[in-house]
């Protein structure tokens, strides 16, 4: 069993550039499947959630390789329109791929992707937005999707970042146009309008509530490069604030962690928003100090994927925060661990009160979802002793060579196996 073994009370110090985003490149490979010729991805992370997208664009009739960041879809074989059980149940993901399928080959089979870490992860959003599109759904043993998507109002009751792609994907193909109202406005989705619209497609509205996409436009082969993952910031920024020192970020755009920068601005650090970098500095010296009451929110509000690594800064800090998770119903499954690492943490249904404490300690802990793992590195290099952590299936998933990125920036910290 892999593990990571982390030494605290070293500041972090030095400046990186942070690797695409996960929940960017993920719709972006579904929307490969759309394309007429060879696409060409840059900035794309190394993830186990890469791998599992590459199997089902091969597995779909695609050939698809990545050779460092470079990823190359050429989708003009594909003919699949089946995923399988274990692919659906590999990624939770996998979902994003039943628009695209329906606008390329007019009909889809797979399988719920089953609940996941956060608990329960319902689709409905997405099957609710084919079948506003006039697609026939089916949901006997399996999901059976049928018909081209026509277009039409699809009005999302909740604004879901995965339903909002998933329909996008599906519209591309459609004959007409189609409106997605209350849509999610996460960054990611302006990424994805920006690959889909250099392929030569017509959409417009990512980033507000409205998104208008005109269907009916075969799209080309092309290049793009992914934006930087803005989550994989916010946890190197927390374990910066838990560790102390100063770092600089480059590769994200500042305004996608404005809300987590501004939570780090009260707790007492110093921050520097810029165009072409985000920094942070904490003088070890100085204690953080616990923040008016953190919500997360669907974007532009605090990232609920944010929520478990800036928890894990300020359990070390003079006061108290109070959490309270909108998103998701088991996301403080990173609690009990730093708990173990002496944090003063309670929770209840999805409120968190974080009493702060002078200093952890290193333990032996275990993360049991990919944000809560980031999480438990962050905390560690802000404790005192050594930790080590498990479960790093989950981590890499998300982050690539977490390890590496926190070493480049001066912590003591490596990968062994156990
Ligand atoms: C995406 C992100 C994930 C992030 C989440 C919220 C990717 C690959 N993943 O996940 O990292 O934590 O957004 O920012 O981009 N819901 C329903 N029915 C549905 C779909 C969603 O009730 O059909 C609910 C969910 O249970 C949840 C809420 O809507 O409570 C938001 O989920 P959603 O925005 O869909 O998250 P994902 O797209 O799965």
């Amino acid at each position: 069993m892999s593990v990571m073994y982390l030494r605290g009370g070293r500041p972090l110090e030095g400046e990186l550039t942070v690797h695409g985003a996960k929940n960017s490149v993920l719709p972006i490979l579904a929307a490969c499947l759309l394309a007429r010729g060879t696409v060409t991805l840059r900035n794309c992370p190394r993830l186990t959630d890469v791998d599992a997208a590459l199997g089902i664009l091969r597995r779909l009739g695609c050939r698809a390789q990545q050779e460092r960041h470079t990823i190359t879809v050429d989708p003009t074989g594909a003919l699949g329109s089946t995923i399988s059980e274990e692919q659906m149940r590999a990624m939770r993901s996998s979902i994003i791929f039943l628009g695209p399928l329906l606008a390329r080959m007019g009909e889809a089979h797979l399988t719920y992707p089953g609940g996941c870490e956060l608990g329960p992860r319902p689709i409905d959003l997405h099957l609710s937005a084919i079948r506003a599109m006039g697609c026939e759904v089916s949901e006997d043993r399996g999901i059976h999707c049928q018909g081209r998507p026509l277009g039409g109002e699809v009005q999302l009751s909740m604004p879901s970042v995965g339903a909002t792609e998933n329909a996008m994907l599906c519209a591309v193909g459609a004959s007409k146009i189609t409106t997605i109202t209350n849509a999610a406005r996460e960054p990611e989705i302006g990424d994805l309008q920006n690959f889909l619209n250099s392929l030569g497609a017509h959409v417009r509205g990512a980033g507000s509530s409205t998104i208008i996409v005109e269907g009916g436009r075969e799209l080309s082969g092309g290049e793009f490069s992914v934006m930087g993952d803005r989550i994989v910031a916010a946890t190197l920024l927390s374990a910066t604030a838990a560790a102390g020192g100063r770092v600089r970020l480059r590769g994200v755009d500042w305004r996608h962690l404005a809300t987590v920068m501004s939570v780090f601005h009260q707790a007492g650090c110093r921050v520097e928003s810029k165009l072409e970098h985000v920094e942070l500095e904490r003088d070890r010296e100085t204690p953080l100090k616990g923040v008016p009451t953190i919500r997360t929110a669907p974007y532009p509000g605090f990232p609920t994927d944010a929520q478990a690594p800036v928890m894990a800064a300020l359990a070390a800090s003079q006061g108290c925060t109070l959490f309270v998770e909108t998103m998701f119903d088991s996301r403080y499954r990173h609690v009990p661990e730093l708990i173990r690492m002496g944090a003063d943490i309670t929770t209840e249904g999805r409120v968190a009160l974080v009493r702060g404490v002078e200093r952890l300690h290193g333990a032996r802990v275990e993360a049991s979802d990919l944000r809560g793992g980031g999480a438990l590195a962050a905390a560690a290099l802000g404790a005192e002793g050594a930790t080590v952590l498990s479960g790093l299936n989950h981590i890499d998933r998300g982050y690539e060579g977490l390890e590496d990125m926190l070493r480049t920036l001066g912590a003591d910290v490596e990968r062994r196996e156990e």
